[in-house]
């Protein structure tokens, strides 16, 4: 590993390899949506990242922010970073610029990360009016590529650079955990199993890379395993 930052992805699936679905929000799935918030904790991270449809299903709940009221006036596509000294982030991938952010910390939604300044990753390509709006509000935002799929490469030297993080916590979901891996820069990987089966087709898994033929296959050795009771499992695995 050639960087001065190392990437942590830290999941919980069912034991059919579900990342997504009705499970995660059932009484079942209780002991391990406590265990799965207790060793996010416990990184103590002072960051956390996810896709956009994350962001957009837990946090923004699908907000829509009414851009025709902000200048179209030109901005440069140079990285803003707010003024405001922020000790922790939370991270989106959104290189359309669809999320609509009320503030620019993370509130009530959820508590445990409240105070989290927001910084969104975009693509030059997203509009002069969306990023008016985010000057706006003061969310902190940077580009990573013209277009999409971004390069999660440059978004992590950026992101190290402007607010000296080391270690980065990517916490879902599939595809965005996927552009990462990808890109070879997932160095260890957190997994809890909850021992539930709900078996829906259009859920997503932990690593969705899409069907790009260039794809390579990633591999990872086990470092450590403990039982979650009742039933799961913890898997540790740290990239070759
Ligand atoms: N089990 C868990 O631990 C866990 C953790 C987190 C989330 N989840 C679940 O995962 C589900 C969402 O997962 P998901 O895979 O559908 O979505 P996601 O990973 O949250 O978001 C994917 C979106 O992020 C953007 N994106 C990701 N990589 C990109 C790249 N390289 N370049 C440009 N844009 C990129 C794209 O947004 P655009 O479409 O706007 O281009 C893409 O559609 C939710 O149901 C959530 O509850 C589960």
């Amino acid at each position: 590993m050639n960087r001065s930052y190392k990437v942590i992805c830290h999941m919980a699936m069912s034991i059919d390899g579900r990342a997504a679905g009705q499970y995660l929000s059932a009484a079942e799935f209780g002991p391990y949506g406590k265990a799965y918030e207790d060793m996010l904790a416990a990184y103590a991270s002072d960051n956390w990242i996810c896709g956009r449809i994350t962001f957009e299903q837990h946090i923004t709940f699908g907000n829509k922010v009414d851009l025709s009221i902000y200048s179209d006036e030109a901005i440069s596509r140079e990285d803003y970073i707010h003024p405001d000294a922020f000790s922790s982030y939370a991270i989106a991938v959104d290189s359309e610029g669809k999320l609509g952010w009320e503030t620019n910390v993370i509130g009530d939604e959820y508590p445990e990360r409240k105070g989290d300044h927001i910084v969104t990753i975009l693509s030059e390509s997203v509009s002069d009016r969306y990023l008016a709006y985010l000057r706006k509000i003061g969310v902190s935002y940077i580009f990573a590529g013209k277009s999409k799929p971004l390069s999660m490469t440059i978004a992590l030297d950026k992101l190290h650079k402007h607010f000296d993080i080391e270690t980065f916590m990517l916490v879902g979901g599939g595809f965005v955990n996927g552009s990462f891996a990808s890109e070879g820069l997932v160095d260890e990987i957190s997994l809890i199993i909850a021992p539930l089966v709900e078996g829906v087709s259009d859920s997503v898994s932990l690593f969705e890379f899409g069907n790009s033929p260039d794809q390579r296959i990633r591999k990872f050795k086990l470092d450590k395993f403990e039982r979650i009771d009742p039933d799961g499992i913890r898997l540790i695995y740290l990239s070759e």
